[in-house]
């Protein structure tokens, strides 16, 4: 049986087609640039992921040349826009998660921040799906429907009007353990006359679509990080990913438990599987290859291929706090700003690039650091996955900063195969998850190298620098 898996992100658009046994037969990538535009807006033209989304389908499809027996998608999570359901055309371009427009619209709201927290496992802030949805209707229409651009793409290939536990949990309108819309949620963001799309679970067939060759169901929809921690079988209490993609975002694993976080992380839906719905803990870094996008269009490198080359030993004195988008958990500032500090004239470059890589890492570090508080106990190894999984000095630096043996996942699509991953369980009914992501050997693994109180040292100055890179209000 072979599935046709689509990681629609936000840099690009990833298909792959994949067999029963994890093995890909063919990859298709369709990249995306989306705006960025002053106030902290960050825009994605709807048509232009849609394109993506036929365009790298179609070619995977072709170059497999093997009957399909399902497509599935993985989405951005919190990126939303408005359509029209009669005609299926954008009415707005789509919001992109890193967007920060929306953050008067939690201003408003902070008096119910707490209530929130308390029902969805989220925090109040702009990266969410519903201070997003709030705006576009106070600043750009009110007609249409207004949901995430997994409900949007699932319409224009099958018709069907659906969004998955795992997305839905993301919106700040989900209520964490009955896991639907919730009224008194949907009131406080003034969304309680909206038209929602039916939650399903991610091994559910929502339909079916003609749009990559011959008639194929449509399944495995899930958000994109939570089908990372799907395929590098994060399947225990207790296990955790990290994928370094636009962002990087930390998931761990929960189990049935949906535990709501003591240190200022989210809690939301891993995924709905075989009628069980599974919880996650999720810290995020709103900016890594998309800082990295940033220093190459300043021109400190020339693409992400050449951040080893360029990185110095050291970043003598160097600390980058990568906020170019605000600053997500525990500091929740949206209207944080990125830093390089500590330089010197004898700063160079590559101490630049190497503080922007421990910059990321540090990040990271203080997430995982949290996640071990809320689980109980420590983290004692963590799994990596996504494009930056690369530069060799960024995984070091996390392994050092982390002091956590950090695994890397073999393959470069841990997205897609954890969505084909649930599309094989909706095919197959007798297959539970492990057995739908298999096994897997780290390709490589890097130890900690450095001392424990070396790390410490770096992490309480870098911390200093998180907290010089607040925003006036957040700071005081
Ligand atoms: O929460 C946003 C995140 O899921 C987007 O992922 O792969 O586009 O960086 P990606």
């Amino acid at each position: 049986m072979h599935i046709l898996a689509i990681d629609q992100g936000t840099s690009a658009t990833k298909a792959i087609v994949v067999d029963t046994g994890g093995t890909v037969l063919a990859i298709a990538e369709a990249s995306l640039r989306p705006r960025y535009l002053e106030g902290g807006g960050v825009e994605q033209d709807p048509r232009a992921l849609l394109d993506s989304v036929l365009t790298a389908g179609r070619r995977a499809a072709a170059e497999a040349g093997v009957p399909l027996a399902a497509v599935a998608l993985a989405n951005q999570g919190e990126t939303v826009l408005a359509w029209d359901r009669r005609t299926g055309e954008p009415l707005t371009p789509a919001v992109v998660w890193q967007d920060r427009r929306a953050e008067r619209v939690c201003a408003a709201r902070a008096s119910h921040a707490e209530r929130l927290a308390a029902l969805t496992g989220l925090v109040l802030d702009p990266y969410f799906s519903a201070p997003k949805m709030r705006w576009i209707r106070d600043e750009l229409t009110t007609e249409g429907v207004v949901t995430t651009t997994d409900t949007w793409l699932v319409h224009r290939l099958c018709g069907a009007f659906v969004t998955d536990a795992a997305t839905a949990g993301r919106s700040l309108l989900l209520g964490l353990e009955d896991t639907g819309w919730n009224g008194e949620l949907l009131d406080v963001f003034g969304l309680g006359a909206e038209e929602l799309p039916q939650i399903v679970a991610s091994d559910a067939v929502v339909g079916t679509t003609t749009a990559f060759g011959p008639e194929l169901p449509v399944t495995g929809l899930i958000v994109d990080q939570q089908a990372a921690l799907l395929a590098e079988a994060c399947l225990e209490a207790g296990t955790a990913k990290c994928t370094y993609g636009t962002g990087a975002f930390l998931l761990a694993q929960l189990g049935t438990s949906p535990a709501r976080s003591a240190s200022g992380l989210a809690t939301s839906i891993a995924w709905r599987l075989r009628g069980e719905t599974r919880y996650c803990v999720d810290g995020q870094v709103y900016t890594a290859a998309s800082a990295v996008r940033w220093i190459a269009e300043l021109g400190l490198i020339s693409g992400p291929d050449q951040l080893d080359a360029v990185a110095a030993p050291s970043g003598d004195g160097v600390l980058c706090v990568p906020a170019l988008a605000g600053l997500a958990a525990p500091w929740w500032d949206a209207a944080a700003t990125a830093s390089f500090t500590g330089m010197t004239l004898g700063t160079g470059r590559g101490h630049l690039v190497r503080a922007l890589l421990e910059g990321v890492a540090a990040q990271v570090a203080v997430l995982t650091a949290l996640v071990g508080a809320d689980l109980g106990a420590p983290l004692s190894r963590l799994r990596a996955d996504g494009g930056l999984t690369r530069s060799r000095v960024l995984m070091q630096a996390q392994a050092d900063l982390a002091q956590l043996p950090v695994d890397v996942y073999p393959s470069p699509h841990a997205t897609p195969l954890g969505a084909a991953a649930c599309a094989l369980m909706a095919l197959d009914p007798a297959l539970d998850a492990a057995a739908a992501v298999g096994g897997w050997r780290p390709s490589a693994t890097y130890e900690p190298v450095w001392p424990e109180d070396r790390a410490a040292a770096y992490l309480e100055r870098w911390q200093a620098a998180a907290r010089a890179a607040l925003s006036p209000q957040e700071a005081s």
